[in-house]
């Protein structure tokens, strides 16, 4: 008996998250505000924000396809996303007993349904995720992300960029990967995502090309500026900076430039280049992304004979070959994507009497499939965002 019960603990140790709860005067950024004002108003307008059932109609529609298509209780299946979405949930696991009492109605005040409705964890991906991470453990097992794969600091020690930092409301504390090697932090979740079946349908860390820091990119250049409002002396402490936006493919200026097109003639067809100079697949993220090429043909009056449109995506399916989103699939169709740092070229026919092709090139959020399957309702879901644009004269 005693040798059965030190293997469980042992199991649930090394399976389980160690959870650290944080003290209420750090638990959301109204309690940074005062000192770090400029760094939470950047922080507020990025997706990290929104990370949160209450704030993603994309993420809270998904899980509760999964609830519905593996009958497990919803909040279970908040627990398990938490991983990644709303790491500083307090309840890790749920048990048999749980989902027997969640079916019948009996949970309500209990401990899971209490920490996943918790004030504390609405913020999503927030201060108290990135700079409370004082131990990333890159030697487990690629599965295990999230707070599955990390250590707390203690509650009120704050992980930063500086070794020589000293705050009046919290300890600091410097590690390498606030500094020398963020990626290492940033691939802590954005990296092997897998769906309930296994099928990992993102995985940024082995596209990756290069070592170029994701913060340049996503967190803007270095910049000279005060970390903090408030000073010891009352004299400026000026340091070097970055903006917390986090910006990606919710923004459109982030595709500015994002991707390039050529277009050339060849024989009777027309050849379509679509290059990506980024590090990272594009689409990449999260899954059921989608590129759209509209192609216009036009006559040598500028009339336009016909249109043609490509989509670029991948779909996926669950048992029986039925359509699913990412996280409820057993198989994905080939990847559509343009490969970090490389290109993707096209064949498309000219059609008699065409005198010149337009190609424009955009980007969706989600595919029209996925998006019927969880019947999102915000614009943003439908929303075409422009990338580039181009024109042939047909020879
Ligand atoms: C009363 C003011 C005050 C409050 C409130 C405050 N901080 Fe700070 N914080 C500071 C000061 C001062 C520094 C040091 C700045 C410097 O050295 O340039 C600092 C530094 C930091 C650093 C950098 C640490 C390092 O070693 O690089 C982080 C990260 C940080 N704070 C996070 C937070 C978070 C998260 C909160 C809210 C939970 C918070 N702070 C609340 C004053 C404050
Ligand atoms: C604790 C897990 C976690 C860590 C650590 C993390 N992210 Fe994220 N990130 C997420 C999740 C979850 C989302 C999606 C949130 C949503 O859309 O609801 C996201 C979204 C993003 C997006 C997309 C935003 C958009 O507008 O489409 C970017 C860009 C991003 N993260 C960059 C980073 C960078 C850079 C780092 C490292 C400094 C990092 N993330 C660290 C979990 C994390
Ligand atoms: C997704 C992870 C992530 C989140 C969320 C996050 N930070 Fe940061 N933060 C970083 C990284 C990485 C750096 C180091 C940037 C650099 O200098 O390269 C940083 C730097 C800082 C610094 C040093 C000054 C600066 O701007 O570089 C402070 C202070 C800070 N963060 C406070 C906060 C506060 C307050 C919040 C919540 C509103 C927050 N951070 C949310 C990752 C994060
Ligand atoms: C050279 C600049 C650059 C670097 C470095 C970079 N990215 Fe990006 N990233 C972009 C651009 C541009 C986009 C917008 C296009 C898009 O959304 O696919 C983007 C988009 C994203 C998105 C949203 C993708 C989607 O379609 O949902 C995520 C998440 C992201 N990046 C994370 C990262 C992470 C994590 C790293 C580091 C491992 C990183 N990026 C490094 C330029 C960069
Ligand atoms: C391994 C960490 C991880 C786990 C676990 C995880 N996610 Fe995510 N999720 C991410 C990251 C990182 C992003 C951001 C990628 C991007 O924006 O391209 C994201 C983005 C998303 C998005 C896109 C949101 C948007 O606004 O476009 C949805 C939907 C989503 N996740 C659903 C889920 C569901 C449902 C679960 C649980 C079954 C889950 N995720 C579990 C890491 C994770």
């Amino acid at each position: 008996m005693r040798f059965f019960l030190i293997f469980l603990l042992t199991v649930t140790y090394s399976f389980g998250a160690t959870v650290v709860k944080v003290d209420e005067r750090y638990q959301d950024s109204t309690k940074c505000q005062t000192c770090h004002k400029r760094i939470v108003n950047e922080w507020k307008n990025s997706w990290h924000a929104k990370s949160h059932f209450q704030n993603d109609e994309y993420f809270r529609k998904s899980m509760e396809y999964v609830s519905r298509k593996t009958r497990k209780s919803l909040n279970s299946v908040k627990i398990e996303c938490a991983t990644c979405h709303n790491p500083r949930i307090t309840v890790t696991k749920t048990t048999q007993d749980y989902e027997i009492a969640a079916v019948m109605g009996l949970s309500k005040g209990s401990k899971v349904d209490k920490a996943v409705n918790d004030d504390s964890i609405d913020e999503g991906i927030n201060c108290v995720v990135c700079h409370n991470v004082d131990k990333i453990h890159d030697e487990y097992d690629e599965k295990k992300r999230g707070m599955d794969r990390v250590e707390w600091t203690p509650s009120g020690t704050m992980t930063g960029p500086y070794s020589d930092a000293k705050s009046p409301y919290h300890k600091t504390i410097h590690h390498d990967f606030m500094d020398k090697t963020p990626n290492r932090l940033c691939f802590v979740c954005h990296a092997n995502d897998r769906s309930t079946r296994g099928l990992v349908f993102t995985n940024m860390e082995k596209e990756y090309k290069g070592e170029q820091a994701c913060v340049e990119c996503h967190m803007g250049p270095r910049k000279q500026d005060v970390a903090a409002t408030f000073s010891f002396n009352g004299e400026k402490k000026i340091r070097t900076v970055r903006n917390h936006g986090f910006m990606g493919a919710h923004f459109e200026s982030m595709w500015e430039g994002a991707l390039s097109l050529s277009i050339e003639n060849k024989n009777r067809d027309i050849l379509v280049t679509i290059a990506n100079p980024q590090p990272h697949n594009i689409p990449s993220g999260f899954g059921g992304r989608e590129l759209i090429l509209d192609i216009t043909y036009k006559d040598n009056k500028g009339e336009v004979i016909d249109t043609k449109t490509i989509s670029l995506t991948t779909k996926y399916t669950r048992k029986r070959e039925k359509p699913s989103t990412p996280h409820m699939a057993k198989a994905q169709s080939k990847d559509m994507s343009i490969p970090a740092k490389g290109s993707k070229t096209l064949r498309i026919e000219k059609i008699k009497g065409t005198k010149s092709v337009d190609v424009k090139l955009s980007y969706k959020l989600v595919n029209d499939e996925v998006k019927g399957l969880l019947d999102l309702e915000d614009p943003i879901w439908s929303k075409k965002f422009p990338i580039t644009q181009t024109t042939i004269k047909v020879l």
